[in-house]
């Protein structure tokens, strides 16, 4: 008998105690011998089927030799933190779906578990129920990673469906989100993109094996997104999509950044809606491979967070780990990168020409929207600054 432990038992943390008990033949089958959870950490008790688990006294879990595992999900990087060091210093392996915590401390954490000689595996932290993290440091070993973007949190892609396809208010739809269990504790990291930010940080810490400081990263969310630009985009081809992005640079850095943009409808990465997620990864070799599934809610996470948990305890030659350098070094500034960029302007298009020279007319009426060539942030900032801008975003390409 495998005896694992969890710590929290919000939406994350009972959907892992549920598909372990759920799918205990198929886990049993893959590793020879049952899987059980043996306790739960909580800071209240409640009544319910895993009350007899529950203790709130960590040093129960700390001091159990039997406990082999330990999956928190208790989210944020405070008592996570503590209780994640002193489960991997007492010999476990530890598995979450925390992305607080592995953008701003997976670097050492990682390190403490090599040390020791267990796993830290996070799989469920990006894109909650689809593999990516893995696939990323194995399966594209081989290539050179030149860059990654994708829709990267359930709760604003959710929101952003139901208010253009059904006219759901911004309130409602996040209302809806939240009680669907996709939302942070605190929505305002989903809805200002920070959580976005985070999963960002982490796929460009593996994709190019050097921390990305989060507090780097400029993270601009869904709160200012007006669904009049939704629409104008819409019209001209285009779907407006909230975007993480990480790529590595021409000269050899690397940048990163979260903001909504233009995507042109040929791109599937356009069409994915509701709490779905699209991750597109760009390796050398392999050109664009992209990944799609349920990026948040309780049963698609826990699956990523089972799944962590078998493969630390599988027998056999240890898979690569995943790891990446402390120093941040590399980093530069999304403002030099160049695309087009759309604006909306309360003023004329002879204004938007004067500003950019050449630009392409999507909706002239009383304001004018318009695309721009290709240009860096820059210099987008730049010459829109004599303008009365209502609206700019960057375009994929
Ligand atoms: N709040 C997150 C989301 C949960 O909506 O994507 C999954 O990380």
């Amino acid at each position: 008998m495998i005896q694992v432990a969890i710590l929290g038992l919000g939406t994350v943390g009972t959907g892992v105690a549920r598909v372990m008990e759920e799918n205990a033949k198929q886990i049993e089958h893959k590793l020879g011998e049952p899987l059980r959870v043996k306790t739960i950490l909580v800071r209240h008790f409640k009544d319910g089927p895993y009350r007899r688990l529950m203790t709130d006294d960590f040093r129960q879990i700390e001091e159990d030799p039997e406990i082999r595992v330990v999956v928190e999900t208790i989210g944020g990087v405070g008592a996570a933190y503590e209780y994640t060091k002193r489960a991997l210093a007492a010999g476990k392996h530890v598995v979450t779906a925390n992305k607080q915590l592995v953008a701003e401390r997976g670097c050492e954490l990682l390190e403490l578990a090599r040390e020791k000689q267990v796993r830290y595996l996070f799989e469920a932290s990006v894109g909650g129920g689809i593999p990516i993290l893995h696939p990323l440091t194995q399966c594209m070993a081989a290539n050179r990673i030149d860059e990654v973007y994708g829709i990267l949190n359930g709760t604003t892609n959710y929101i952003l469906t139901r208010m253009v396809r059904m006219g759901t208010s911004f309130e409602d739809a996040l209302a809806e989100a939240q009680a669907k269990g996709y939302a942070e504790a605190d929505p305002t990291a989903d809805v200002a993109g920070i959580d976005t930010g985070r999963k960002t940080c982490i796929l460009a810490d593996l994709a190019f094996g050097q921390q990305v400081d989060p507090e780097e990263v400029p993270m601009e969310g869904i709160t200012g997104l007006s669904l009049t630009d939704v629409k104008i985009a819409h019209r001209a081809g285009y779907r407006v999509k909230l975007l993480g992005r990480a790529l590595r640079l021409p000269g050899g850095g690397h940048t990163a950044y979260v903001a909504p943009h233009l995507i042109p409808e040929e791109n599937p990465v356009s069409n994915v809606e509701d709490v779905f997620n699209a991750v597109v990864v760009r390796g050398n070799a392999t050109g664009d491979v992209m990944f799609y599934g349920k990026g948040a809610g309780a049963l698609p996470t826990a699956s990523a967070c089972a799944a962590d948990v078998m493969e630390c305890l599988q027998a056999g030659p240890r898979q690569q780990e995943s790891t990446w350098s402390s120093g941040t070094a590399g980093f530069e500034d999304p403002m030099e990168l160049s695309s087009r960029h759309y604006f909306r302007i309360a003023g004329t298009l002879s204004e938007a020409v004067t500003a950019f020279g050449n630009v392409e007319v999507l909706a002239e009426n009383g304001e004018t929207a318009f695309l721009t060539d290709s240009i860096s942030g820059r210099d987008a900032l730049r010459l829109s600054k004599d303008l009365n801008v209502r609206a700019s975003m960057r375009v994929l390409a």
